[in-house]
């Protein structure tokens, strides 16, 4: 393996130029070529790659975002579009990749192996969501949480001085553990994730049990992927069912949660996992997904990272109950 490429993908997520650094930082002292490839796939189909040296990932590891931009590409899904990538990797005689990026990253990466078998990829977990099977934590996590746990001690400040109710929406289509640990972190009344059913009644009884105990306001913490809706959904429900006049509203974070500078937990794991995918790649391994569990660096099959999300722990679920 002489030259490999680099590439972030789908959602972004802080801690992706850290990464990024790391792999060509990896590279350069391994000898190898590095090519950064910009707006991931689509970037890849439409030959758009950019030849780096150590200069060109200096002074990025605090920055949140990606240097190489990102893109969820639609022609990748199709055979021509994966035909067109090949040919550009092929030219530039690269066969090493570091795909950085979740699900939907991964399952393209599986695809495009399954065609090409003489490109070697291999992948680090970037995304906000942590929903990938096989790493304790992803890239960006630590940064998206803690920026949720700011914004929502911030609303709560402002809830207490006016009393009323708010319901705050945090990303997570598919998984609920920003919301989890955002709602854990603020001592939030409740907290609402796609994992659970929610039963509107029982949030109903809670939220009037808290106000009989004179609580003065009150923070719902709601993952945007509920099956009971979003937070405005979730606040309409249950203003038509609460038997009080308490204020409520609605708070949605959205993409703030996806910027900023990355932790230092962020930056440090991002460049562990860098450096590790460009030692995997040497070493021979190919179509897995670098991780991070109990501390050691892991990897797993793209197929099983994609396919089976890391489990909740229910006890944290339990944590609510008792503690808010
Ligand atoms: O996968 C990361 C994520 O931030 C999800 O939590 C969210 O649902 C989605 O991306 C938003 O994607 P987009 O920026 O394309 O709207």
């Amino acid at each position: 393996m002489q030259h490999i490429a680099v590439f972030t993908s789908g959602g972004d997520s802080p801690g992706m130029n850290a990464c990024i650094r790391a792999v060509v930082r990896t590279a350069l002292h391994e000898k190898l070529r590095v090519s950064g490839i910009y707006r991931g796939y689509q970037g890849m189909i439409e030959d758009d790659f950019v030849e780096m040296n150590a200069h060109s990932v200096s002074n990025i590891i605090q920055l949140g975002g990606t240097i190489l931009k990102s893109a969820r590409s639609q022609d990748f899904r199709t055979p021509q579009g994966r035909a067109k990538a090949y040919a550009n990797l092929k030219t530039r005689h690269i066969d090493g990749i570091v795909a950085i990026g979740g699900d939907g990253t991964f399952t393209g990466a599986n695809i495009f192996m399954q065609e090409y078998p003489d490109i070697a990829i291999v992948g680090c977990p970037g995304t906000i969501d942590n929903d990938l099977y096989g790493t304790d934590y992803t890239i960006g996590y630590d940064t998206a949480i803690n920026t949720a746990m700011t914004a929502i001690d911030n609303i709560k400040d402002t809830a207490n001085a006016h009393g009323r109710l708010f319901f705050v929406e945090v990303m997570g289509r598919d998984a609920g553990f920003i919301a989890l640990m955002s709602g854990l972190a603020t001592g939030a009344e409740d907290i609402l994730i796609p994992e659970f059913h929610t039963d509107m009644d029982a949030l109903v009884q809670r939220l009037e049990a808290g106000f009989r105990n004179k609580k003065n306001s009150s923070i719902v913490v709601v993952a945007e992927g509920d099956d009971a809706g979003g937070a405005f959904k979730v606040a309409e429900e249950v203003k038509k069912r609460l038997n009080s006049h308490i204020e409520i509203k609605v708070t949605v974070l959205g993409h703030v949660q996806r910027g900023g500078r990355p932790t230092c937990m962020d930056r440090v794991r991002a460049s562990r996992m860098g450096m590790s995918a460009v030692y995997a790649l040497l070493e021979g391994k190919r179509g897995v997904m670098i991780g991070e569990t109990n501390r050691q660096i892991s990897y797993t099959p793209f197929e099983q990272a994609v396919k089976h999300h890391e489990q909740l722990n229910p006890n944290f679920l339990k944590m609510v109950t008792v503690l808010a």
